[in-house]
């Protein structure tokens, strides 16, 4: 049986308490299935089965639970289920240092929402990593702030895709202005120390096959996929901002306007990637061509088929260049 069902660490939950409000965000002193009361530690011990004393040649220390592997990477908890992969921050490390700056381990999740999405897992990945679509779905959201056509994707890299959404000049100028202000009540708090690069664009990454994140001046973006299976996956959007943020006097406000901002922009992927679903069940489907603009999703199948053959995209062959030099 599974004992952390969907509502554990909500209030009223056994033994569970809630933090933040946030799904999957709460905290336990006990592991109980609630079906025969069998209790665990949090390091997996069975700590108690009821009448089992009565259970001849019954010993206690025999039965636990299954541990796995798991890294800490930037305050994010990853679970490896390959005991003998190597570790995680040995390939990541470059990434990483794209991502010094936001201090990652230190922000706050302030915005969660859970959404069942009935699409295949690499319909959203491919949504959330190219910017061509802006100029059409999101023509009323993001394509005013960060045209389609000037967003470029970096060179291939062995574990990771590193896009870039430039923000248009007009947006640029608004932002340094309101960083100079000070006054943070009309929006979120700017991230301290980022580079000026990184306070003029959007950048998206993605360690696949899942890991997505999108950085933003003053928040960063994480979605967390689990595939439920071929044609359906629980996506959960979330929004982190930095510690500082936090002591706006407006700060409830301006969480509710980056939540609804969120969901305006979520809503419309929503809407194409279903589509699109539907479109790859059609009897009729033949393959397209891509353009400059979804090289993020070129190199995702570029890893794909490298996983596929058992190596890493640029084993062998080249990396793919950059889109700037
Ligand atoms: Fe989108």
């Amino acid at each position: 049986m599974d004992i952390m069902p969907q509502g554990f660490g909500y209030e009223g939950h056994t033994m569970a308490e809630a933090r933040n409000g946030a799904p999957d965000c709460g905290h336990t002193r006990l592991f109980l299935c609630s079906y025969h009361a069998w209790t665990f530690e949090l390091d997996g011990r069975l700590k108690a089965s009821p009448e089992m004393h009565q259970a001849e040649g019954f010993c206690r220390d025999d039965f636990f639970l299954k541990s796995f592997r798991t890294e800490v990477w930037q305050g994010f908890v990853f679970v490896n289920l390959n005991g003998g992969a190597p570790p995680l921050a040995e390939g990541l490390g470059e990434m990483r240092a794209d991502l010094e700056a936001f201090r990652l381990e230190g922000m706050k999740l302030v915005i969660a929402r859970e959404w069942d999405c009935p699409f295949n897992w690499k319909v959203l990945v491919e949504n959330f990593m190219e910017s061509y679509h802006h100029l059409g779905i999101h023509h009323k959201t993001l394509q005013p702030m960060m045209p389609a056509r000037d967003t470029w994707t970096e060179q291939e890299r062995r574990f990771y895709i590193r896009a870039h959404l430039p923000y248009k000049d007009s947006v640029r100028e608004a932002y340094r202005t309101f960083e100079k202000s000070a006054d943070f009540s009309s929006a979120l708090a700017p991230i301290p120390g980022l580079s000026d690069g990184q306070k003029a664009e959007w950048g998206l990454f993605l360690a696949p096959p899942t890991f997505l994140l999108a950085t933003a001046p003053d928040r960063v973006i994480w979605y967390r996929l689990q595939p439920l299976g071929p044609e359906r996956l629980r996506l959960l959007t979330t929004t982190l901002v930095a510690p500082n943020a936090l002591a706006s006097s407006n700060f409830a406000q301006l969480r509710a306007q980056a939540a609804e901002q969120l969901t305006a922009f979520h809503l419309e992927d929503m809407q194409v990637c279903t589509a699109v679903q539907r479109g790859l069940y059609a009897r009729g489907w033949q393959r397209g061509r891509l353009s400059h603009l979804e090289m993020p999703l070129w190199l995702f199948h570029r890893f794909l088929a490298a996983r596929i053959r058992g190596v890493w995209p640029t084993d062998g062959y080249p990396a793919a260049p950059s889109q700037r030099p």
